[in-house]
C-alpha cells in the first residue's frame, strides 16, 4: 500500500493516541476530571472490550406501539393545547446566535422566540420562519425555526416559543477552552435510548454530537415526533448537532426523494457556513472547527459536497481553532461485519484531502457497537493520520452488531458491541480526554478512555502544507 507520508513519520502504534496523561496536567487536574465525569463507575472490576458479554437488547416501546397502531401514519397529539411548542431543540446558528426549532399543531402560532437572562424575563425577542410537509398520509405540525443572539458565551438563557407556554432553558457554549462535547449516535427510541439519554443527562457539557441515524422513524412520521419529544429535555437545554444518517433518507422511488423529514424537522447552520444543502455543513465553537459530513449525498471529487469541503478547510484558521474534527455516518474504519466496506469509496474520495487538512478525530456511526482506532491513514498507522472513533451505539432497535472480525486488525485500539455514549472533553489546544461510556445494568461505565493529543503545533501541519495547497488549487 502506497504510503509516502505514513512511511516517512510512522511510529509505535499507539503513540498518538496513547492512554497515558499529558505530561504538563498537574495529577490534581486529572483527579478533578475523573470525578467530575458524569459518575461514571470505574472500569475495574467490569469485564473490558471485545470480551464482554452483555445481555440482549430490550424491546422499543415506542416502535411497537407504532407497529401494532392501526393508523401509524397518522399524527399523535402530544401536548395539552394546539398551541403549546412540541419538540423543542436547539443548535448553533453561526457565531454567537443560536437556532430555536420547535412544532405546533395550531399554524397560527407565530414563529417567535422571547429570551433573556432571568427568568420570566424576556428582554429580547426574535422572528424567524416556519415550514410543514407531508409524506403519504401524514402532515407534520407547523415546525418553527427562529434564530435568537447575538448571545453571551457560557450563559444560561430563558426562553418562551410563540409567545406562550412553558418556559425553557438553554445554556450557549464557552467561547475558550475547556469545552466538552456529548457524542451519541444511532440513537433510535428505545428503553436503551433512555438510558444513554439519562446517562449523559447526568454529565456535564456544552454541545451534543450525533453522526447519524435520529429517530428510526423509517417512513412512519409520528415517529419522528416521539423522538422529538423524547429528546426534548435535554435537545432544548444544549445545542445538539446532527448529521445524517440511512434511516433519515426514507426516499421512494418515483414518488419521495430523500430526507424531506429530517431537513424539515433538524435545521442546521449550512447557509452560515458557505453550504447549500443541509446535508452537509461546519460550525466553530471555542476553539473546535467541526465539520458535519453527508455519507449519502455525492462526495466524489467533482461533487459540491467536496468542493464546499475544500472552500471550508481552506478558511481554517488553526490559531483560532486548534482542533479539527469531522463526522460523518458509515465508519471508514471498521473491523465488524455489520456495514464492512461501506465506507471505503467515501473515504477514497476524501481520506487524502482531510489528511492534508490534518484532521484530529473523525466520529462515525452506523456499526451498533463502539471502536476506536489509533492515528490512521490509508489503512495503516500513521502519526498524522485521525484518530478513528465509532460509535453506532445509542441504543436503536435493530440492536447490537456484535461480530467482529479476528483477529483484531493492528490499527484497532479498542472494540465492543454495547450501547453507550461518548465524552470528549477538550482541555486546551493540545490535549483533550476521550472517554466511553457503556450502559451497563443502567450504570454508565467508563470503559474506554484516553488522552488525544491534537496536531495543532506539531510537524505534521508545516509536513502536509505544500500538499495540501496542491489539493486545494486543483480543479
Ligand atoms: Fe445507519
Amino acid at each position: 500500500m502506497e504510503q509516502p507520508r505514513a512511511a516517512a513519520r510512522r511510529r509505535p502504534p499507539a503513540a498518538a493516541a496513547a492512554p497515558a496523561p499529558p505530561r504538563i496536567l498537574p495529577l490534581l487536574f486529572l483527579l478533578t476530571l475523573a470525578l467530575s465525569s458524569c459518575g461514571a463507575a470505574a472500569a475495574s472490576g467490569a469485564p473490558v472490550g471485545e470480551d464482554y458479554v452483555r445481555p440482549p437488547a430490550r424491546n422499543s416501546g415506542a416502535q411497537r406501539k407504532a407497529l401494532l397502531g392501526l393508523f401509524p401514519w397518522s399524527k399523535k397529539k402530544t401536548s395539552s393545547s394546539a398551541s403549546d411548542p412540541q419538540q423543542v431543540h436547539v443548535s448553533l446558528s453561526g457565531e454567537k446566535h443560536m437556532r430555536i426549532t420547535w412544532v405546533t399543531d395550531d399554524n397560527s402560532v407565530p414563529s417567535v422566540v422571547d429570551y433573556g437572562t432571568k427568568a420570566s424575563t424576556y428582554t429580547s425577542s426574535s422572528h424567524g420562519e416556519s415550514t410543514s410537509y407531508s409524506y403519504l398520509m401524514y402532515t407534520s405540525g407547523k415546525i418553527h425555526h427562529v434564530v435568537i443572539g447575538p448571545l453571551k458565551d457560557n450563559t444560561i438563557y430563558y426562553y418562551r416559543c410563540g409567545g406562550q407556554g412553558s418556559e425553557f432553558q438553554l445554556k450557549t457554549p464557552p467561547s475558550q477552552f475547556p469545552l466538552s462535547l456529548a457524542v451519541v449516535g444511532d440513537l433510535g427510541q428505545t428503553s436503551w435510548t433512555t438510558s444513554t439519554l439519562n446517562h449523559i443527562k447526568e454529565c456535564e457539557y456544552d454541545m451534543l454530537l450525533l453522526p447519524g441515524d435520529l429517530s428510526y422513524a423509517d417512513f412512519m412520521q409520528h415517529l419522528w415526533d416521539s423522538f422529538g419529544t423524547l429528546v426534548q429535555p435535554l435537545a432544548s437545554t444544549r445545542p445538539w448537532m446532527v448529521t445524517q444518517g440511512n434511516h433519515e433518507k426514507e426516499s421512494i422511488p418515483f414518488f419521495k426523494s430523500g430526507f424531506q423529514s429530517y431537513n424539515a424537522r433538524w435545521k442546521m447552520p449550512y447557509e452560515e457556513s458557505g453550504s447549500t444543502s443541509n446535508l452537509y455543513y461546519s460550525f466553530e465553537v471555542a476553539g473546535v472547527h467541526a465539520i458535519m459530513l453527508g455519507s449519502y449525498t455525492d462526495y466524489d471529487e467533482s461533487s459540491d459536497q467536496y468542493a464546499w469541503l475544500k472552500a471550508d478547510l481552506a478558511n481554517i484558521d488553526r490559531k483560532r481553532t486548534p482542533w479539527l474534527i469531522v463526522l460523518f455516518h458509515v465508519p471508514w474504519y471498521n473491523s465488524n461485519f455489520a456495514h464492512q466496506g461501506e465506507g471505503d469509496s467515501m473515504m477514497s474520495a476524501m481520506e487524502p484531502l482531510l489528511y492534508a487538512a490534518n484532521v484530529d478525530i473523525m466520529i462515525a456511526g452506523h456499526v451498533h457497537a463502539y471502536e476506536r482506532s489509533g492515528r490512521v491513514y490509508k489503512g495503516g498507522l500513521d502519526p498524522c493520520g485521525a484518530v478513528h472513533i465509532t460509535i453506532g451505539d445509542g441504543g436503536n432497535r435493530e440492536g447490537l452488531a456484535q461480530r467482529y472480525h479476528n483477529p483484531k486488525p493492528f490499527w484497532s485500539v479498542f472494540r465492543e458491541a454495547s450501547f453507550g455514549h461518548g465524552e470528549l472533553k477538550i482541555v486546551n489546544s493540545t490535549h483533550a480526554h476521550w472517554t466511553w461510556h457503556r450502559n451497563d445494568d443502567e450504570e454508565p461505565v467508563k470503559t474506554d478512555d484516553v488522552w488525544i493529543n491534537s496536531l495543532y503545533g506539531s510537524q505534521c501541519i508545516q509536513d502536509s502544507s505544500p500538499e495540501f495547497r496542491k489539493i486545494l488549487m486543483s480543479p
